[in-house]
């Protein structure tokens, strides 16, 4: 699941890259546990033909009307003692630090808007700081980096960011240098105290291997090494950058669980795998035991594998509480549903602090834009509403570390 960003660009390219990424973010939807189930070509097939009218549904109407808006009136929503100190507001005791951490995507972050705003970003931090210390970005466009991290230092809260460039493979390196110069201006103000990483790379080898693999779905092809000296030559850029700031900071990569290309395993510092028991199909009552097993023996066991050793995290695990669409509303035996959703939350969040797993639960609230742009379950992965209310689901109580 992914996050669109941008700023200064030019209206044409950047507007394809955003197709490119709605294309991609179906197809990943579909693939993330290809190994592990039946059907894969004509998986592909309803990726593909998905995308494809995503793409043609866009092109037709570029600024489909009338979506209401909520989600980005966050005033109000938490309470501060002092109306102009950010650091003084009032916790919720529904809320516990239970997360290892959370995926994040500030409101407003997608090209060609970006109309995110640092009083909505303070309030999601607020929120957030009182489930996790560790959120994950996705992508640095709008200035997102710059905004969680001010927003991080006005709140005063405990909270380390992992902060993230998300390239585009066909655009020449656009989108990668744009987001590099956010993100270094981002560390040139703020420094390095509150970022624990930057993530080079969302989804890469998924979707290269969508736009040119033909029936390959292997992350270790020749059609996937050809996408991984892309994306090792971005990281290789990151790395340089930040070691020419005088920062020491991980750079590391993520990508779907089934995706890991070795090479980029090889030059990273951590790779952050995404682990969907609702696209593998599963019961809910299945879903943690499944997510802990393909973490452990697809991505860990890969990871150990290699003398570099990266540090793997379940980069989003979550449960759908409702779909937009009848026919999305299950996925095999995946059924979407609030109750559903705290039976994830009451079996993953504290046996996996418990087992020493790293992950970023998927997400912080629903994305609006996300429904609009994909239908069916992807707009609705939110603890929190789009309004940021939390939903009908009682937080576990166990301290993450
Ligand atoms: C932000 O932009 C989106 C997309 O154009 C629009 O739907 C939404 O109403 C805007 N929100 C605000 C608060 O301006
Ligand atoms: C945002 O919400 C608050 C409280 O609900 C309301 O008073 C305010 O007028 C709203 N602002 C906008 C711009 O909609
Ligand atoms: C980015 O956000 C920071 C923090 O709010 C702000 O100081 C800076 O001016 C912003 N830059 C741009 C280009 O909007
Ligand atoms: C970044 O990767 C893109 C492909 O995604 C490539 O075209 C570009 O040359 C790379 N840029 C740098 C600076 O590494
Ligand atoms: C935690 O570890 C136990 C024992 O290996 C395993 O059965 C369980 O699935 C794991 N759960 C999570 C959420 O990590």
């Amino acid at each position: 699941m992914s996050a669109y960003n941008n700023t200064q660009y030019q209206a044409v390219d950047n507007y394809s890259n955003v197709l490119q990424q709605n294309k991609a973010q179906n197809r990943r939807s579909k693939w993330i546990v290809i190994g592990s189930i039946l059907g894969v070509v004509a998986l592909i097939a309803v990726g593909v033909g998905v995308g494809v009218s995503v793409s043609k549904h866009n092109k037709s109407s570029p600024k489909s009307a009338a979506v209401s808006n909520s989600g980005s009136n966050s005033s109000g929503v938490v309470p501060q003692t002092d109306p102009n100190d950010p650091s003084t507001f009032v916790k919720n005791p529904a809320l516990k630090q239970s997360f290892y951490g959370l995926a994040y995507t500030p409101y407003g972050s997608q090209l060609p808007t970006c109309n995110n705003s640092l009083a909505d970003v303070i309030v999601d931090i607020q929120l957030l700081s009182q489930l996790t210390k560790r959120i994950r970005l996705y992508g640095a466009d709008c200035n997102q980096s710059a905004l969680v991290l001010e927003a991080i230092k006005q709140t005063k809260v405990d909270m380390k960011v992992f902060l993230g460039n998300y390239p585009v493979p066909s655009d020449g390196g656009v989108a990668y240098v744009r987001q590099r110069d956010l993100i270094k201006a981002a560390l040139q103000t703020y420094g390095a105290d509150h970022v624990a990483g930057v993530t080079v790379g969302n989804e890469f080898i998924l979707n290269y291997l969508g736009d040119n693999g033909g029936t390959s779905q292997d992350p270790n092809s020749a059609v996937g090494n050809a996408g991984a000296a892309l994306l090792l030559s971005n990281i290789t850029d990151t790395i340089s950058m930040l070691s020419g700031m005088g920062l020491n900071i991980p750079v590391g990569n993520a990508d779907a669980g089934s995706y890991f290309n070795t090479q980029i395993l090889s030059a990273v510092k951590y790779g952050m795998a995404n682990v969907h028991p609702w696209f593998a199909q599963t019961t809910i009552q299945d879903a943690a035991g499944w997510t802990a097993d393909f973490f452990a023996t697809t991505n860990v066991a890969a990871a150990n594998a290699l003398s570099n050793k990266p540090t793997m995290y379940i980069a989003e695990t979550g449960w759908p509480t409702k779909s937009s669409s009848v026919a999305a509303e299950s996925n095999g035996a995946a059924l979407a549903s609030v109750p559903n959703l705290q039976i994830f939350l009451d079996t993953f969040v504290c046996q996996a602090n418990q087992n020493g797993t790293g992950y970023f639960f998927f997400e912080y609230f629903d994305e609006q834009w996300k429904d609009v742009q994909f239908g069916g379950v992807e707009g609705w992965w939110g603890l929190f509403n789009a309004d940021r209310t939390l939903k009908k689901v009682t937080i576990p109580d166990c301290a993450a570390p």
